[in-house]
């Protein structure tokens, strides 16, 4: 179907891959929760044989998420590690990834200390300046990998650019999109080869699943990916599967209402006299701002804002009430964390200081909440 004759956005989340149940019309889509099918004759099944290869609930929110993002298909995964862990399964030994320097830190754990040891090689760069990418291309290069919006800094790198640069060079373009979601941004539309998502995130919106998603452009990938699925075996199960289905459904009015009061809460913070800067893409003060507007139709939840300290922000963390702290992100209630001793332990101080990243650091995934309530809390923590 042409891209310009597809329904709109909430019409596809709501019913790409939701058709009615044609065994019992049942509207939500069932959860089959089976491990194998039963077969009529050797050779003859109804399209499933066994659940690590395929199962009805999984193919349905395959569907929902490849239309969400513009992509062919899509393969989900058992967590957003164990998808970017697939992208690593495309590859053989002498392989090299150019990926970006402020990824989410379990990204680079996994790359540095598993993948490593299977003979793949990785140069990290600051992608925020595409040139950077340019020169850290190979001959071995297979994948640019990129995070934009990056965690926790809200570095932003420009998808178009780098796509062009990695194409002219033959390799592909990976755009982790967890932190905006096909609702505010579609790499592949700026030429992305794949879109990886942590679905544990707004895709779910609810913090009651892991998952993770491989969006794909070409059929080779796809194919490539459902032998990774079948022969890795790190699926998402079919109730996850539900659950993100169920999620979806809801993604345009929860990221509508999560911008509105992301807006309003970086707007707050960076009046405020205790924090002493604001990082959040829809700012002017953004140095990437004129980027942001061009990539993405909106700015999202995530704000990371500097108190100046380890003890300022370990005050805070302790005094705030209606924000809870925890790790993770993109749930319809308000998380706050401390990414140098959560989300980015893993990279070490070294690691962090060569990002940016300091103790003083909070970063906040904005709820759906009524925004003048979590106003009140971090008024009172600040304070
Ligand atoms: C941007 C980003 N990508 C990937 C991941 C990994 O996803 P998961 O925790 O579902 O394995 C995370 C987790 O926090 C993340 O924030």
């Amino acid at each position: 179907m042409n891209k310009k004759t597809l329904p709109g956005f909430s019409t596809r989340a709501i019913h790409a891959g939701n058709e009615a149940d044609p065994s019992t019309g049942a509207v939500a889509p069932p959860i089959f929760a089976t491990s194998t099918y039963a077969q009529e004759e050797l050779g003859k099944t109804k399209g499933y044989d066994y659940s690590r290869a395929g199962n009805p609930t999984r193919t349905r929110l395959e569907e929902n998420l490849a239309s969400l993002e513009g992509g062919i298909a899509s393969r989900v995964f058992a967590s957003g590690m164990a998808a970017v862990g697939a992208v690593c399964h495309l590859m053989k030994a002498g392989d090299h990834i150019v990926a970006s320097n402020n990824l989410y830190g379990g990204v680079p754990r996994l790359f540095d200390q598993i993948m490593a040891n299977f003979g793949l090689e990785f140069t990290y760069v600051d992608s925020t300046d595409p040139h950077n990418v340019e020169r850290a291309i190979r001959r071995n290069t297979r994948y640019v990998y990129i995070e934009t919006p990056t965690n926790p800094l809200m570095g932003l790198t420009d998808i178009a650019a780098v796509s062009e640069i990695a194409h002219k060079r033959g390799c592909e373009v990976v755009v982790d999109n967890t932190f905006m979601s096909p609702y505010f941004q579609q790499p592949i539309q700026f030429g992305a080869d794949m879109v990886m998502h942590s679905t544990t995130k707004f895709l779910n919106g609810h913090s009651d699943g892991l998952g993770g998603v491989l969006v794909c452009t070409t059929k080779d990938q796809a194919e490539k990916l459902a032998f990774v699925q079948k022969a890795a075996g790190a699926i998402m199960s079919p109730f996850e599967c539900w659950l993100v289905l169920r999620g979806t459904k809801t993604l345009a009015v929860r990221m509508k209402q999560h911008d509105e009061n992301g807006r309003v809460m970086a707007d707050f913070l960076s009046g405020h006299p205790k924090v002493e800067q604001v990082f959040y893409p829809g700012l002017k003060s953004h140095p990437q701002y004129e980027l942001a507007c061009r990539q993405m139709w909106g700015f999202g939840s995530m704000i990371t804002f500097e108190t100046g300290s380890l003890g300022n922000a370990k005050r805070l963390l302790k005094r705030v009430r209606l924000c809870t702290m925890g790790e993770s992100l993109g749930g319809v209630e308000t998380l706050i964390s401390h990414p140098a001793t959560m989300t980015h332990a893993a990279i070490g101080q070294k690691g962090r200081k060569a990002i940016g990243l300091t103790d003083g650091m909070v970063r906040l995934s904005v709820g759906i909440e009524d925004v003048e309530d979590l106003i009140a809390d971090l008024e009172q923590a600040l304070g």
